[in-house]
């Protein structure tokens, strides 16, 4: 079903805080080349975070710990190239914005300036505040990450559904207020009940984007990977799978496999 909708040219972080005011719901995904950025874009997407997911999906870690800056800024450089209309938001990963607000700063400018990125993204809260204060007074966007943060998962320990008990639930929504305070243009809210992200939403102005937080909030964001299907081991229950990748990439590959070694391919068109 095709949703009427105004039709901006460009995505900026003003479009989506207008987005959020005349109630159309922001679509985003991750990416991280140039290839998947382009059909992504191409689609009419409203932003492409390149994700510090990019260290479970393309680089197969266990968690989002390990990428670093500098990997961060290799495939956010890969989508910019690819893009013409949204906006392409990027993560800063681990250990390069929790130490100090200088760091932080240092961090998300090299982004800006090596990636040609239009924003960055922060797990956290009130810890990281000064942080935020000090790269959004550089003049770079912030959207927040409140809920399951994964960089914080072995503080968590699992990856559950986070603020369920009053205390985090509060906590939560002290937090949501205090980025909007402080000038974020968005927030991700990531797997926690859907009427508490509801209640978060509509408490703001600034647009907050769910993932496993119900149909509530401002819109939605999914590992691009995940909802085509690419990965079948990861099956949380707020994946909707648009595709099945994994096997008809696996039969693509399998009858490449039988065409080379049957001598089908390549046939008499097939060469010069
Ligand atoms: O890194 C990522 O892909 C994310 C989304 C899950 C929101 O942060």
């Amino acid at each position: 079903m095709s949703v009427a909708k105004k039709d901006y040219k460009r995505i900026t972080v003003k479009s989506l805080i207008e987005m959020k005011a005349n109630n159309e719901k922001i679509a985003m995904l991750t990416a991280y080349d140039y290839t998947m950025a382009k059909i992504i874009d191409s689609s009419g997407i409203d932003v492409i975070l390149v994700g510090d997911s990019a260290s479970n999906v393309m680089a197969g870690h266990e968690t989002t710990l390990p990428i670093t800056l500098d990997q961060m800024i290799y495939h956010a450089q890969s989508v910019i190239r690819a893009i013409k209309r949204c906006l392409v938001v990027v993560d800063i990963p681990f250990g390069s914005y929790q130490s100090d607000p200088k760091e932080a700063l240092r961090s998300a400018i090299r982004i800006m300036k090596e990636s040609g990125g239009h924003a960055v993204k922060m797990e956290g809260g009130k810890e990281i505040k000064d942080s935020i204060k000090r790269i959004l007074n550089a003049g770079i966007p912030v959207m927040g990450h409140l809920g399951l943060t994964p960089q914080s998962i072995y503080k968590f320990g699992t990856y559950t559904v986070r603020a369920k008990e009053e205390a985090e639930a509060k906590k939560l929504k002290e937090d949501a207020l205090l980025l909007q305070k402080l000038g974020c243009f968005a927030i991700v809210l990531e797997k926690v009940p859907a009427k508490l992200a509801k209640e978060v939403a509509d408490s703001l102005t600034i647009p907050v984007i769910g993932i496993g937080a119900g149909n509530g909030v401002d819109g939605q964001v999914l590992v691009t990977h995940d909802m085509l299907g690419m990965t079948h081991e990861f099956n949380p229950r707020f994946l909707r799978r648009y595709m099945d990748l994994f096997n008809g990439m696996t039969t693509a590959f399998s009858q490449f496999i039988d065409d080379v070694k049957s001598l089908d391919f390549p046939n008499e068109k097939e060469q010069y």
